[in-house]
């Protein structure tokens, strides 16, 4: 099963985005992620599809929305049409939550649903033939730089049963507090996609190194 490295951008330096995100396809990673806030669904404001449709053409790496945002219907052919072929809709934020991953997925996208910490995996159990990812937060949204949540690993394992269930390719992502520290306990718990953003920026002059890095710790994690 293929391990995927995927970058957040919250950590990157806003006033050359366009460096950031073509040194990240520089350093070997497999996707980036937007982590776009509302200032609703969490304490923070972050960028809106204008600004991902800035850097679209700069590289040819896929992109996933991360949408921590209160409303996701709102602007969901946005997303989309800013170049995130993947869009990530929190299960505590969709008011119709079946209905919204439907949509994505009429509108030619990837689907996927986000856990908050206290979100239980039975959350997604019904809506898993609509989806191409699950995400487990291993943080509370909002905000990068934060402690990995190691409680957080019986439900990935939970998660990683309801999705092998299926027989479907679903990725299983986790994000917040990945580093080499703790990409193992989230690897062995059963997620193959890692979202990362301090442990990779922490020193740009090596971010390729560190990707790999976190690549072989997970896999290691598995053996
Ligand atoms: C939380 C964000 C962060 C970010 C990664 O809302 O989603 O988890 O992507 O942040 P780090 O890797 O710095 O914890």
């Amino acid at each position: 099963m293929t391990t995927r490295i995927v970058p957040s951008v919250l950590p990157a330096d806003f006033s050359r985005l366009g460096e950031e995100v073509r040194l990240l396809e520089k350093a070997g990673v497999d996707r980036i992620q937007w982590d776009v806030m509302d200032g609703r669904f969490v304490p923070n404001l972050t960028m809106g599809p204008d600004v991902i449709a800035s850097v679209r053409p700069l590289v040819t790496l896929p992109f996933e929305a991360h949408l921590m945002v209160a409303d996701p219907d709102r602007l969901l052919p946005r997303w989309l049409d800013a170049g995130c072929g993947m869009v990530i809709v929190h299960a505590e934020a969709a008011g119709h939550l079946h209905r919204t991953l439907g949509d994505i997925r009429e509108r030619g996208g990837s689907a996927g649903v986000a856990l908050n910490p206290a979100t239980p995996p039975s959350a997604v159990e019904h809506v898993l033939d609509l989806v191409d990812l699950v995400l487990v937060m291993t943080v509370n949204p909002g905000f990068g730089g934060q402690r990995y949540l190691p409680s957080m690993a019986a439900k990935i394992r939970r998660v990683r049963e309801l999705v092998d269930a299926t027989g479907r390719d679903i990725e299983v992502e986790v994000d917040g507090g990945i580093s080499p520290d703790t990409i193992g306990s989230a690897s062995a718990a059963g997620a193959r996609t890692f979202c990362a953003g301090s442990a990779l920026f922490a020193d740009r002059d090596a971010i390729g190194e560190r990707v790999a890095e976190l690549r072989r710790l997970a896999a290691e994690a598995r053996r």
